[in-house]
């Protein structure tokens, strides 16, 4: 199968943990996923990090640590690929925190979950920072308010990154003929679960790339069962 690209043609893309899963980054939800053990309100909720900072920090900093060295893979080069074929005809949206897609090469791209690359202030709005540290057994402070640092991530109960949605409504906004494409996400978690029903909405043709069947894939239209490294490329391989 081959994605349907045609001269008017837009692609929305949504990905999930699923795509770097063979760069070697843990997906959440799969045996030994990142939540197997943990409980997610107590490591991913602004209630976690006012109960117990030093252990959130201490979760994130070895997410951080486990990234050093870790590459993108042929999937997220081949959405670089259809990115350069198709210019402002594309855009990204990721749930992924691990910044490989921009190592990739993407740049029309919208990281809906933040990155955990990144620190801001849960105290005062200075602008999130980078910062690769890790903090295993302190909380870090803010300079400019002397409160506590955090991951910018964003927790279960908080709003998606500010803009994120505007960025897809615009894309949507200026989509004559539509496609959507969603890779390597259990279809779980919302606002990004139901970009597949909002696209079909909108008349748009939906295509799926997973290792197995999410909760939602009674809404793609196309579905191809199989790791995003190889389908990817296939998938949208030039006519
Ligand atoms: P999940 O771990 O929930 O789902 C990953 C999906 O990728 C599963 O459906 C896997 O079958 C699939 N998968 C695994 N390896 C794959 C591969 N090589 N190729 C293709 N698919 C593969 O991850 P997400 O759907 O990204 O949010 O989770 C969504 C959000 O829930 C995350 O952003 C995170 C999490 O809790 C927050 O932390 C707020």
């Amino acid at each position: 199968m081959r994605l349907d690209v045609r001269d008017n043609t837009h692609v929305l893309v949504l990905t999930g943990a699923g795509i770097s899963a063979e760069s070697g980054v843990p997906t959440f939800r799969d045996a030994n996923g990142l939540w197997e053990g943990h409980d997610v309100t107590v490591v991913a909720s602004p209630e976690g990090f006012a109960n117990d900072p030093r252990l959130v920090w201490k979760f994130y900093s070895e997410r951080r640590a486990k990234l050093v060295g870790i590459e993108p893979n042929a999937g997220h080069r081949a959405l670089v690929e259809l990115e350069q074929r198709l210019g402002d005809r594309f855009l990204l949206v990721t749930q992924n925190v691990d910044g490989l897609h921009r190592a990739a090469g993407s740049t029309r791209m919208v990281e809906m979950h933040g990155n955990i690359r990144r620190t801001k202030c849960w105290g005062c709005d200075r602008e999130p920072f980078h910062d690769e540290s890790t903090y295993l057994d302190k909380v870090p402070v803010c300079r400019h308010c002397n409160g506590p640092l955090r991951p910018d991530v964003v927790w279960f109960g908080e709003p998606i990154a500010p803009g994120a949605m505007d960025a897809v409504e615009e894309f949507l906004g200026r989509a004559e003929s539509l496609v959507f494409l969603a890779v390597g996400t259990s279809g779980l978690v919302y606002p990004a679960a139901a970009f597949v029903h909002v696209a079909k909405q909108r008349g748009g043709a939906t295509y799926l790339v997973n290792l197995d069947r999410p909760a939602n894939v009674d809404g793609f239209d196309h579905v191809v069962i199989g790791p995003a490294g190889r389908e990817l490329p296939a998938l949208l391989s030039a006519h």
